[in-house]
């Protein structure tokens, strides 16, 4: 289920109970709208809890309803606001349902990710490939690889594949990387999050080669026990877990 039900759901339900605090119990509550919307937040962060929400819905909760009174409190031209959203939109896409929001690997991560990609010619594919800084990077250190991005977010994809025009062992695509087959890579790069390991590895293990790796970036596939683990020398200590999914079948 999409989390924006639940975080919908607790909102709606908090502004019900402030605003039946304002008609009966508190009637000074309405003249006031950081102080209603204070309780709102409040409710709407006990609703959240009792619904099982993950723990960092509690304090969006209880901040959002003020700051949205002090936005309006500004009094910029609507056009700001929707302008806002709609970049938001067009670099997160549809990070509540697809639970993998946009963050980059980094420079080492991509020197230590070329020492894994086999020695020998083979295709290698980042599944989410962001703005493609990554596959940029690897593709120019293996000339004898061919290199694909998939990324479904409109700008991140953009930038990724005017950034791979001059590369021509590089391809990135728009769309789901969900329905790209995978049985011709012999490596499959994903940096996802913890929410669509299970799925990935069902995926790799019925289309992946019996040599190919699959290497996730810091998020391990519950009760899969890696080939390999490379400890990358950078500041958030990034971890890169090797599979062989293929031969699991
Ligand atoms: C954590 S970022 C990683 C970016 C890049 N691979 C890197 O390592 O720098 C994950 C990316 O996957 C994209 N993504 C998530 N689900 C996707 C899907 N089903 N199809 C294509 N892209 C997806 C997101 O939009 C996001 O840009």
């Amino acid at each position: 289920m999409s989390p924006l039900r639940p975080a919908v759901l607790a909102q709606i339900s908090g502004w019900l109970i402030a605003f039946a605090l304002s008609r009966i119990a508190y009637p000074p509550l309405a003249a006031h709208p950081y102080e209603f919307a204070l309780a709102q937040g409040f409710c709407a962060a006990l609703i959240s809890y009792k619904l099982e929400a993950p723990p960092w819905w509690v304090p969006i909760h209880i901040a959002s309803p003020p700051l949205l009174v002090a936005a309006v409190g500004l009094h910029w031209p609507p056009g700001v606001w929707l302008s806002a959203f709609a970049l938001l939109m067009l670099v997160f896409w549809r990070t509540d349902s697809s639970r993998v929001p946009l963050y980059l690997s980094n420079r080492s991560t991509a020197l230590e990710l070329a020492r894994l990609i086999p020695p020998h010619p083979c295709q290698v594919i980042d599944l989410g490939c962001g703005n493609g800084g990554l596959l940029r990077m690897i593709a120019k250190m293996r000339p004898d690889c061919r290199f694909v991005g998939i990324e479904h977010a409109p700008l991140p994809w953009l930038i990724a594949w005017v950034g791979s025009r001059r590369q021509t062992n590089l391809e990135v695509r728009y769309g789901d990387f969900w329905r790209e087959p995978l049985g011709s890579y012999g490596l499959v790069y994903a940096f996802l999050s913890p929410a669509p390991m299970l799925r990935l590895w069902a995926k790799a293990r019925l289309e992946m080669a019996p040599d190919a790796l699959l290497i996730s970036n810091s998020f391990a596939v519950p009760d899969q026990i890696p080939e390999q683990t490379t400890d990358v020398a950078d500041r958030r200590r990034t971890r890169l877990l090797c599979y062989r999914p293929g031969r699991t079948k």
